[in-house]
């Protein structure tokens, strides 16, 4: 139970909240309330409304219908200041963190006038001493910018820690870590519930719900479907609240004969973070690829790809060798990589949904001086269909997607092409269970086409349950390989994954 007593109002209350954008209504009639010490899950399928309705509570939206009550007192939540001066801490999907400057200035941004004297020195060393509280190494001197999705996530986790909230907010904390850094933000979040902190957690990995949270909310098209107490859930029926329908196999995996060897790579190096890497894929054949933040997964496939220079190493697609630096040679030989960080390398957020989908496939869809925009619609619709994209039409800026439903764009546009070898770096990461059981059948028929791929995961249950074969790695290495992928645990690929 909560720490509360009888009459006392609770710490959060909102009120038949409704939200409409130009031509969408993405919000109506929910109500939400969250206790001192409690952590409240908000779910549903991407595009249901949580990063809306979250973003009331940060002042960055204002709802168009009801109230938000803090303490039992009516609350105006008209801007991040007025939000903060409530006790609100936000931690957004997307990261709003200033590239150009370091981890412990952005953590301290925008607080500095506040003072009389700016003490950098004390704020690097309070920025360094909530870093050891996450249990997070962070280069407290190189520029947000430069650092890893994963250690940008770490950041901004610390921004809102270092502002003393009594609510808060966390958008998806947990899409960009690794196993290893899960059950520290797990841990930080029961510590934040024990000091009497009221806690809003969005995720789409169900393991984590069942961990951590007290009560869930399930939104599915801006409507409260179910809500109630973890305990008394299972796994079913929160599936089946969020996307209306039950799955039976959340890992649909499907076995297909193993042809040639369609990529081959050898001795693959570049600085520390890759130090002699060297596999075989083969058609029709998934090969998981799992390890901690920074054991050098992503640094192979974009070195493959050539989007980095390696030091060293030598790629056979089909046999033919690949003269790697160039992704525009890569694409040509019929390698596609499906980046991890999709918001600065995936899409133009500016432009349409449509013509992010059409830019790399223009060839495909051009001839004789036009552009066949009909072709083009088609192919999109197929793939929006199947991934359940949701948007108002396919002219709809980017930007406007949700978190989820911009990942599934990037993901048609690769789809799209047509490649012999596929990489995937997180292709589930903030993406719904309907969307990935989805994405899972479309990794069964790609393999089934005779394809080879990739999948780079740190989603461990994921590796286990859709990979025929998993290469380990650790600090630039391959630290293992576990060919009998049916009976291997989880406990079995950490154990790798640290060696
Ligand atoms: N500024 C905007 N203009 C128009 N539509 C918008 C805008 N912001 C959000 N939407 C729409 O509102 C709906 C809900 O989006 P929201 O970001 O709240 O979803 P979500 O539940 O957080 O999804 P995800 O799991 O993918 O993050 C989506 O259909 C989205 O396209
Ligand atoms: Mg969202």
């Amino acid at each position: 139970m909560t720490a509360e007593w009888a009459g006392a109002a609770p710490l959060l209350e909102m009120r038949g909240i409704g939200k409409s954008f130009p031509g969408v209504r993405v919000l109506q009639g929910v109500d939400l309330t969250l206790h001192r010490g409690e952590v409240l899950a908000l779910l549903g399928e991407n595009g249901a409304g949580k990063s809306t309705l979250i973003k009331m509570l940060a002042g960055v939206h204002r709802p168009d219908e009801g109230q938000i009550a803090i303490d039992g007192e009516p609350v105006d939540l008209s801007g991040p200041d007025a939000s903060l001066a409530a006790g609100i801490g936000v931690i957004h999907q997307e990261f709003q963190l200033v590239p150009g400057l370091t981890p412990w200035e952005n953590i301290f941004l925008g607080r500095e006038q506040t003072r009389w004297l700016v003490d950098r020195r004390g704020e690097r060393e309070r920025a360094e001493r909530l870093f050891e509280q996450l249990g997070a190494e962070i280069p407290l001197d190189t520029p947000c910018g430069e650092l890893s999705v994963a250690q940008q996530q770490l950041v901004e986790i610390a921004k809102a820690l270092s502002q003393d909230v009594r609510l808060l907010v966390m958008d998806e904390p947990s899409a960009a870590l690794s196993p290893e850094e899960v059950p520290r933000l797990l841990a930080m979040v029961e510590e934040l519930k024990r000091r009497g902190i009221g806690v809003i957690y969005i995720s789409h990995r169900l393991e984590e719900i069942f961990e951590i949270a007290d009560r869930v909310l399930v939104l599915r098209d801006g409507e409260v479907v179910g809500s109630g107490a973890t305990a008394g859930l299972t796994r079913g029926r929160l599936i089946e609240w969020m996307v209306g329908r039950s799955i039976e196999r959340e890992y649909p995996k499907q076995w297909h004969p193993r042809g040639n060897v369609r990529l081959r790579v050898e001795g693959l190096r570049r600085g520390t973070a890759v130090r002699g890497v060297g596999f075989e894929v083969h058609a029709g054949e998934v090969l998981g690829l799992t390890g901690l933040i920074g054991a050098g997964r992503t640094e192979v496939a974009r070195l493959l790809f050539g989007a980095d220079r390696a030091d060293a190493g030598e790629v056979w697609l089909d046999g033919r060798r690949l003269q790697l630096g160039s992704p525009a040679r890569a694409i040509a030989a019929g390698l596609c990589l499906l980046t991890e960080d999709r918001k600065h390398q995936g899409l133009v957020l500016g432009a349409g949904v449509l013509e992010n989908f059409g830019l790399p496939n223009l060839e495909e869809f051009s001839g004789g001086g036009w552009l066949w925009g009909g072709r083009e619609r088609r192919a999109f619709d197929g793939h929006a269909e199947r991934l359940r994209i949701r948007l108002a039409n396919p002219a709809q800026p980017a930007r406007q997607l949700s978190g989820g439903n911009q990942q599934k764009v990037v993901l048609a546009k690769w789809l799209q092409r047509q490649a012999g070898v596929l990489i995937f770096d997180e292709p589930t990461r903030g993406i719904d269970v309907g969307a990935k059981y989805e994405i899972y059948q479309l990794i069964n028929d790609l393999a089934g086409e005779g394809k080879a791929i990739v999948m780079i995961s740190s989603d461990l249950p994921e590796v286990l349950g859709m990979s025929d074969r998993i290469l380990v790695m650790h600090a630039g290495r391959v630290t293992g390989e576990i060919t009998d992928v049916a009976h291997a645990t989880q406990q079995q690929v950490m154990e790798l994954a640290v060696a």
